[in-house]
Order: structure tokens, then sequence, then C-alpha cells
């Protein structure tokens, strides 16, 4: 990944803004060019909430977890009292990375050069020998002026989202779209019942390919028949439809969605979830970088991590509905869920690396959409070319 300043770099997003019917996609460019990451981080990504990390992967208190997000170092803490705190993981004195490694931390982070100490809320406790040797204080210096520097964050469904910017809608504002569409499935709380077990609920998927076309290929159901035949044997092309809400939100849902069986055994279903509504499933996509999949008995987060402009990392966790979907009496149901996931994301691999494989050739300018499969895909490129817009 590259340093290079974005200023300079320009991409023209006035077809991709066109009607669906006459517009372009992004340009090569926006796949293959290293410093258009960094334009992205400024413009695009950094301007709104992105999903960086799972409340669930801090189990307890104390615990800490460092990362780098689009070159960026970030710190995700869980402190004494259980709140999760994201902070620049760089130490206030002479800009050290604090902390290298996850884990549980104790109470105290103490930088590794010259031992300035933070609490896990991101005060800076301790100074040993500011003042000279055995004084441990200085006149001028306010430990209170130099805690660590914080990072907006918000967490929603296990996800815990990130404004680098500091200057996005408010996240409680923003989510409300998508949270109000889901009422219709899971009543005013049904995210309460989301449940995590230690096995199956992880799978990590790394693509060679630019982020964005992991986020593309999950809008549309176009591709079903042919990459994923099995998955199209029962919930078919022809059962789904576009998804677009607001300028933030695109995906795709089903009517057929086959719940999980196993030997006769079936998963605990949201407790509100119309009787009537138990094959339907929508998959969308929570621009830029989080995809949901929301199924009658079970829930599944991928958070897209960039890594550079041709290799990302899926994180995918599964959540099941209540206390008791986690018991032995359903394990193999859980273990055939995750299974399913993971064919069904491992199947989109080759035709993600393909596209990006694709954009390295000059006889592609972005490419066009069919007005009828690609709405949802155009909807995500469209959100993108007006970030640029108005950088
Ligand atoms: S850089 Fe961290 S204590 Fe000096
Ligand atoms: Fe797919």
């Amino acid at each position: 990944m590259t340093n290079q300043t974005s200023s300079t770099i320009s991409i023209p997003v006035e077809s991709v803004l066109k009607p669906i019917g006459q517009a372009t996609g992004l340009p090569n460019q926006a796949y293959v060019d290293p410093s258009f990451v960094m334009k992205e981080r400024e413009m695009v990504i950094g301007k709104t909430w992105a999903g960086v990390g799972f409340v669930s992967d801090l189990p307890k208190l104390g615990y800490v977890k460092p990362l780098s997000f689009l070159g960026l170092p970030l710190l995700i803490t869980r402190s004494k009292d259980g709140q999760i705190h994201v902070f620049h993981n760089v130490c206030s004195h002479r800009g050290r990375i604090l902390v290298e490694e996850e884990g549980e931390a104790g109470s105290l982070l103490r930088c590794p050069y010259h031992s300035w100490s933070y609490d896990l809320s991101g005060n800076l406790r301790s100074t040993p020998h500011i003042g000279g040797v055995n004084s441990h204080s200085v006149d001028g210096f306010d430990c209170a002026d130099h805690g660590l520097k914080q990072v907006e964050h918000a967490v929603w469904m296990d996800v815990i989202f990130v404004n680098l910017s500091g200057d996005a809608q408010a996240f409680e504002d923003y989510i409300v779209p998508l949270a109000e569409r889901w009422k219709i499935f899971l009543g005013d709380n049904g995210l309460i019942h989301l449940r995590s077990s230690q096995a199956q609920s992880k799978l990590t998927v790394e693509i060679q390919s630019n982020w964005k076309l992991a986020v593309e290929n999950y809008c549309e159901s176009y591709h079903l028949p042919f990459i994923h035949p099995d998955l199209n044997r029962y919930s078919r092309l022809e059962d789904h439809y576009h998804i677009m809400i607001e300028d933030r939100f695109g995906g795709q849902g089903s009517w057929a969605y086959n719940l999980s069986d196993d030997a006769g055994v079936n998963l605990p279903r949201f407790p509100e979830w119309p009787e009537n509504k138990l094959k339907e499933a929508e998959y969308i996509s929570f621009y830029p970088n989080v995809l949901l999949g929301l199924q009658a008995d079970h829930v599944f987060v991928v958070i897209i991590e960039p890594k550079s402009e041709s290799r990302s990392i899926e994180h995918l966790r599964v959540y099941y509905v209540g206390d008791e979907a986690l018991g032995d009496v359903y394990e193999g149901c859980r273990e055939s869920v995750l299974e399913s996931w993971r064919v069904v994301f491992q199947e989109d691999v080759g035709a993600v690396e393909g596209m990006q494989q694709g954009r390295q050739s000059p006889g592609y300018g972005g490419g066009v959409f069919s007005p009828v499969m690609d709405n949802p895909t155009h909807h995500f490129h469209q959100w993108v070319a007006n970030k640029l817009k108005v950088a």
C-alpha cells in the first residue's frame, strides 16, 4: 500500500452517474491503481461508517486488538466497564505503535519504547522519568492532554464500525432505513437474540481482488445459475428481487431460502419472524464493506478487509437465534449452515478474482450494466461515484 497523496488522482465519474441503461461502471483505475486506495480511504471509506471488527472477537474485559485498516494502525479495546473503544494505535510521546499483539492486556497498555502507560479507556496514566530520573511528572505537562486519540465508532449487529473522518451522519440515524426494513422479520428487538458459538461461526476467505468487486458480486443474483448451481436448485434466479435502500444499502432478497435441517432438527427462529415469510431471506451490502445475510434461523455478517488494491480478506461470522441454538442438539444444523455458506463464498472467489484480472485490460473501460439484472451493482457504483464527485 502506498502513501502517495491522493490529491492528483481523479476518476471520471459522470458516466457512472448516468441512468443505468447509459451508465458505465467505475474505470479500471479504481481497481488496479495502488494510489487510489489512499483516495478511497480519504474520500469514500473514511467519510462513512466502515466495519473493522466484531465485538465478539473481544470476549473479555481487558482484551485488546490492534489492526491495520487501509494502512492506518487502529486499536480496539474492551475496557473494565465492558465498553468497546477504538483508538489510533500510536503512543502520544514519540509515536511508536502502542499495541502489537491482540490478547488480554490487563488494566494498562505500556508503550515498549519509554514505558508511558494508558488505561483501556485511552487515558494516559503514567510517564516514567518524564521530568528526569525518578521524576515522573513535569511542569506544563498534563496527562489529560495526551491520551490516546479516539476514532468515532458505533456497534451494530456485533460489528464495530468506524468513521475515520469523524463527520459522518450519526450512526443511529444512518442505520434507520435498514433497521426499519428488517422490523418485518425481526420485530423491534430481534437482534438481541443473536448468539455466536465458538465453533460453527467463523470463516475467513482471502481473495486476490479489490474489495469493491466482492461487494458488487454480493449485490446481484444474476450470476446464481452459473456460479452457484446447487443454491440455484432451490433458491432460483427467478426467486430473487433487488434491494436498494436510500443511497447506502443494496443487494438482493430471496423468496425461496431453504431453512437448515439436520435429520429432522430445525434451528430455533427469530420469535417475531412471520410464519408466512419463513422462506424469505435478504442479502444486503452495508456500503462500503459489510455484507449482511438475514434468514429466519440465522444471520451472517461479512467484513471485507481491504489489504491492497488487489487483495482483500472476507471475515465471516454466523449468529444463531437464542442460547438454545448453541446447544449440542443443534450442532449438526450449525455445521450445515456454516458449510453451506463456505461453499457459496468459495464459489464466488473465481468470479471476483477473474474480474480483478480483467481490469488490467485496456480493452475494458468499466463495462455496462444490464438495466434489469444489475441495478443494485449500479447503485453501489453510484454510491462510490457520488463520494468521489464531492471530493
Ligand atoms: S514513544 Fe511511547 S513512551 Fe515514548
Ligand atoms: Fe455469489
